[in-house]
């Protein structure tokens, strides 16, 4: 789950770009940065765009994504991007999947942080998802899966197990508010902690790109990745964007960003993460190429 599938891949004739901000890679659940299909993915896009990209690994990686809480990895991800010198200027962000939840996180939280410029999005669960991500024959499943048992909003699950931190279950919705420590802070859902900071930082964008894949199997829904979710105690009619609470009351920015012609809504046919090099060249790279760089 979450993991960059290798996919088919289309030879393309790349022009040198000249650069002035890098870009990086935040992966999603279970991935790390040392396998191949997020090595060639951050590769191929810094080859395409001429930027040095950085794929931002948190703890160990693949066991750090499944048994940190969310929190503790935006934290992680915030040290990290202050400590590189290579983006104290800022840079652009690229998230698979659980990765944009963590980096909205980066964006909105990190006190004293680089600036983001652009954020590209792909898969991301910015509404939540409505199950735990199948675990599927992983190393990590048994534990997961126990964990998964104990009751998802319960504090010890929160704290343990990374995708707890956005399952949000229709039906539970209140288990969902009490219990659940990261999402409805992260998208400001609760009113009595709503921060100001969080819409001005994430409306500072320069662009966001959401990228939904049609046949996301791995969201549930997968309008979660354009905001979208189901409506409350029902499992079948999906509430869009910009009709949810989150976009009218503009809770963090998203309606400011995209009246202001800042948000691209894109769907692409594939399943989770499914992206094919043409399709990365025409959605992603344009994003990371600096339009003020003289080429
Ligand atoms: C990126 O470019 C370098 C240098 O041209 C090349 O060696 C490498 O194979 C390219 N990587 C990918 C993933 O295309
Ligand atoms: C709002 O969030 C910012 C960024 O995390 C933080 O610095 C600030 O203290 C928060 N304000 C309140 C009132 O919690
Ligand atoms: C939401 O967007 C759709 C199409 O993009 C549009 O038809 C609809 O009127 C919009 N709804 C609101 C409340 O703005």
């Amino acid at each position: 789950m979450g993991k960059l599938p290798v996919v088919c891949l289309i030879a393309l004739v790349v022009l040198p770009l000249s650069s002035s901000l890098p870009f990086i890679v935040l992966h999603g659940l279970g991935d790390q940065c040392k396998n191949a299909g997020i090595t060639r993915f951050t590769k191929l896009l810094s080859n395409f765009s001429g930027q040095e990209g950085f794929c931002i690994e948190i703890g160990d990686g693949s066991h750090d994504s499944w048994f940190t809480s969310v929190t503790k990895q935006v934290e992680s991800v915030c040290e990290m991007v202050k400590s590189l010198p290579e983006l104290q200027f800022g840079y652009n962000m690229v998230g698979l999947s659980q990765g944009n939840v963590i980096g909205r996180g980066v964006i909105q939280w990190c006190d004293g942080g680089p600036p983001v410029n652009n954020m590209v999005s792909l898969g991301g669960p910015h509404a939540g998802t409505a199950s735990v991500p199948l675990c599927g024959r992983g190393t990590f499943c048994g534990v997961a899966n126990l964990l998964i048992e104990l009751g998802v909003y319960t504090p010890y699950v929160q704290e343990h197990l990374g995708p707890a931190g956005y399952v949000k279950i229709p039906t539970d919705l209140e288990g969902y508010s009490k219990g659940c420590k990261f999402l409805p802070k992260l998208n400001n859902e609760l009113e009595e902690f709503r921060n100001t900071t969080y819409k001005e930082r994430f409306s500072s964008l320069n662009e966001l790109v959401l990228i939904m894949f049609e046949n996301d199997k791995v969201l549930i829904p997968p309008e979660t990745a354009w905001f979208g979710f189901y409506a409350s105690n029902n499992l079948k009619n999906i509430v869009a964007a910009n009709e949810t609470d989150l976009y009218k009351d503009d809770w963090i920015g998203l309606r400011a960003l995209d009246e202001a012609g800042k948000v691209t809504w894109l769907s692409l046919p594939g399943g989770h993460l499914h992206i094919k090099e043409a399709e990365m060249m025409t959605h992603v790279v344009p994003y990371l190429i600096d339009p003020h760089a003289t080429v």
